[in-house]
């Protein structure tokens, strides 16, 4: 079955001003072929557009254009509940995956059973098996002179740590991903209720294994786990797997995509941190500010007075992470990457009680791909035989990074 309310567009409704009202379709932003996805996303915040617009796409929705408002949604889920959190609000409404659509206090615990597997502790005990997955590939890669990044590294690279953690076969990871891809950017073809289901069916055999069998990989520790003292049922075990694997299958993937499309066009800055690792771990916070890739949603919890208009109980207001990192009222020349810039909090892995979950882990696997990388390819550039192309999305993309590099030049 189709996604449900996908790119529709919606009569404007009595109470919405229409000097707030303009056309922006999340899925297709103006200027997404000809600027990328965060020079089309920026276009929003010119000197005439309010702080705060509404848009008839998409089911019709609010848009958090500034920084300051991005934040204060993620913040304060007493204004701003994370029951929907999908536009369309049809496909929201069939987003079932836990804990992300709770809010505190019923998200609390289980948000503490994510930090058991997903806390800096526990994922430090994994370092060498994501530096040995990097290197294994990239040394399969170097001497060939070329590659489709997202093809031969981005889209196996964090799949397969994530099969790993979850003790799951590797060669299920395409498959799996492929459905989490109908979740992150939806294209009309597959409803949310169907990629959620196929999702479900996979695990449920997976789920009764790990009961009966439980081992230390992060299904077991996870479904094994108590809530406010009781045991996990099947379908809110599927619901907290389900949700892990967005997580886990298809954020590093787009968010490295862009940085290595950076890097290969940005000499300067490439030969600075092949010749400084050392300072890939602090630049990358940097690289993340620059390249944000999510914009997700909150539903109004009820009727509230925001940047001087009413917004209505239950209707929608996006978030996007791009509209605050990329905000020049936060940055100085914010599309302007700078290894030295003051770092201070941003949403790039959102805020407030779900901050992202998975943020050591992805910060340790964009570490260790540059730290990798620049070691054994310091010198490569963009082909010029296709160009990339952008995807806009709640978690967006960027396809056919092709790079190219002499083979002398690798070590
Ligand atoms: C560059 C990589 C990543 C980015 C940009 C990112 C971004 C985000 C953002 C913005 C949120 C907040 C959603 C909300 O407030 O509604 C979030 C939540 C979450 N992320 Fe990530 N993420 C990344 C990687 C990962 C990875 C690798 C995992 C692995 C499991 C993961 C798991 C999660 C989970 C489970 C949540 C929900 C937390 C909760 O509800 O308490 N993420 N992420």
């Amino acid at each position: 079955m189709a996604a449900a309310g996908l790119n529709a567009k919606v009569e404007v409704p009595d109470h919405i001003p229409p000097e707030r009202v303009i056309d922006f379709d999340m899925f297709n932003p103006p200027g997404l072929a000809e600027e990328g996805l965060h020079g089309a996303w920026k276009r929003l915040q010119s000197e005439d557009t309010p702080d705060l617009v509404w848009t008839p796409y998409n089911g019709g929705h609010w848009i958090a254009v500034r920084g300051s408002l991005v934040r204060e949604g993620y913040s304060d889920p007493t204004r701003f509940s994370s029951q929907c959190i999908w536009i369309p609000r049809e496909a929201g409404l069939d987003y079932e995956f836990i804990p992300i659509i709770m809010d505190p206090p019923e998200h609390t615990p289980w948000r503490q059973i994510l930090n058991k597997v997903l806390g800096l502790k526990h994922i430090s005990a994994f370092d060498d098996l994501i530096e040995q997955q990097a290197v294994e590939l990239i040394d399969n890669i170097k001497d060939r002179g070329h590659c489709d990044f997202a093809r031969d590294y981005a889209e196996i690279f964090p799949v397969r740590i994530f099969m790993i953690l979850l003790g799951l076969p590797l060669e299920d990871g395409p498959y799996l991903k492929s459905i989490v891809d109908h979740i992150t950017r939806p294209d009309g073809t597959v409803s949310m209720r169907d990629a959620s289901n196929m999702l479900f069916e996979y695990l449920d055999p997976v789920i009764d294994d790990r009961w009966a069998n439980p081992g230390e990989d992060f299904i077991s520790v996870l479904i094994n786990s108590e809530v406010e003292g009781r045991k996990i049922t099947k379908p809110e075990a599927q619901r907290l797997i389900g949700l892990i694997l967005i997580g886990g299958l298809d954020t590093v993937i787009n968010f490295l995509g862009f940085v290595m499309m950076f890097l290969a066009e940005n000499p300067e800055y490439r030969r600075e941190l092949a010749n400084n690792p050392q300072r890939i771990r602090t630049v990358v916070e940097e690289l993340g500010r620059r390249f944000p890739i999510v914009a997700i949603a909150r539903t109004v919890k009820k009727d509230i007075e925001l940047d001087g208009v009413t917004l209505r109980q239950g209707e929608m207001i996006l978030l996007p992470t791009m509209l605050d990192t990329l905000d020049d009222r936060e940055y100085e020349c914010p599309m302007k990457v700078d290894f030295d810039r003051r770092r201070k909090p941003n949403s790039f892995f959102g805020g407030g009680p779900h901050v992202c979950a998975g943020m050591h882990l992805a910060r340790k696997e964009i570490i260790v791909t540059l730290q990798e990388w620049l070691k054994r390819i310091p010198e490569f550039e963009l082909s010029d035989d296709v160009a990339p192309r952008y995807q806009s999305s709640i978690v967006s993309t960027i396809k056919g990074v092709r790079l190219a590099w002499a083979v002398e030049s690798v070590r």
